[in-house]
């Protein structure tokens, strides 16, 4: 029997509050029917009291729970977020101690929406190299709280929510078949949002500081960048682990732009069915879309043992990547 990195359960948390296209009509100059048109979006969930540690924390939790798992069995966590509440301590380690996971080493990931992907390779690495065996990726966001609500080319798009999953590396034939991941820093500024302000603060005085650090993105530029890197990373997920498309039952896509994924169906020939899709009803959650929509997809009995899928991001830095598993 071979060994490799499987996915053992899933969890998901987002917040309740609901913010639909028509109330984003009475911020800016927009339209229920233009964000639908352009980018699929009917609503998105906001985070108006929790922290992106909360978050992260409820999605961890259901998928230990789902896992059957006692969080002390956990070797590592690997958190993602563009939106972490402090610099330090990270995410991660809030979440260690939020489940009692003692034994887990905890450090975050900055990959923007390809952290999942990201996260998944680092654990199928860590397992590969003998480091750990049993890990928790968990990945949240709190992006409402860098968006500009005035700006119509960004505040349409994005909203908060988490999801997890645990990993374990066991005997098996399936699991992980493949990774690939890939960035672009040149293309850096088409998807910005700053940390500290670049002065120091011992040079500028008290007034200088500006607390309205919101997301500035050149939306044209992440598209057609997603457009050429996200068939790349597909094909290049199947090459490795000698594949076709039609071997394929799911493809699961960074959930950014529904137009995004329509190109995707094309080039490849998929059925809508083949492609999971959940961006309507939570907008663009960055590293949370992809365990999200894996989440939903356990849940409602979608995801089958022997089933092979393709996870696929893409985002801020720029990066990308694609993950091929077999469940
Ligand atoms: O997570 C990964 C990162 N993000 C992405 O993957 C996003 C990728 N990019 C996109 O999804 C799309 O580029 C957007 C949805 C952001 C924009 O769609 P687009 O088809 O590229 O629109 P556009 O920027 O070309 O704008 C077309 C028009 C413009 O008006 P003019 O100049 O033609 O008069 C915009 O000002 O639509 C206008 N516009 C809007 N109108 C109504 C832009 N935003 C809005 C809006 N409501 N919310």
């Amino acid at each position: 029997m071979a060994i490799g990195t499987i996915l053992v359960s899933t969890g998901s948390y987002v917040p309740e509050h609901r913010l639909t296209n028509q109330m984003l009509t009475e911020m800016v100059d927009t339209s229920d029917e233009w964000i639908i048109q352009r980018t699929g979006i009917r609503e998105r969930r906001i985070a108006v009291h929790q922290t992106t540690a909360e978050l992260a924390l409820g999605a961890a939790q259901r998928a230990l729970e789902d896992a059957d798992i006692a969080p002390q069995q956990l070797d590592l966590i690997v958190a993602c977020t563009a939106t972490p509440d402090s610099y330090t301590p990270s995410i991660a380690c809030r979440v260690q101690a939020g489940l009692q996971a003692e034994r887990a080493f905890a450090f975050d990931l900055s990959a923007a929406c390809s952290g999942f992907v990201y996260a998944t390779d680092v654990v199928d690495s860590y397992f590969r190299a003998g480091k750990a065996k049993t890990a928790l990726v968990v990945c949240a966001e709190t992006l409402s709280r860098i968006i500009d609500y005035t700006d119509r080319t960004t505040c349409c798009l994005f909203g908060d929510g988490a999801g997890a999953a645990v990993y374990r590396w066991s005997d098996t034939e399936d699991g992980i078949l493949h990774t690939v991941m890939g960035a672009d820093g040149k293309r850096a500024d088409a998807l910005f949002a700053e940390a500290l302000p670049s002065e120091n603060p011992l040079e500028r005085g008290a007034d200088a500081v500006s607390s309205e650090r919101f997301l500035k993105m050149d939306g044209k530029e992440v598209f057609r960048f997603s457009t050429r890197t996200v068939p790349e990373a597909i094909d290049q997920v199947l090459d490795g682990s000698g594949m076709t498309i039609d071997e394929i039952d799911w493809v699961v896509p960074h959930q950014a732009n529904l137009r995004i994924i329509d190109v995707i169906c094309r080039r490849y020939g998929l059925r809508k069915e083949q492609v999971y899709v959940n961006l309507d009803r939570y907008g663009n959650t960055s590293s949370a879309s992809i365990p999200i929509c894996l989440d939903e997809m356990r849940r409602n009995g979608l995801l089958q043992a022997g089933q092979t899928i393709i996870l696929v991001g893409f985002g801020g830095g720029l990066t990308y990547g694609a993950v091929l598993m077999r469940m």
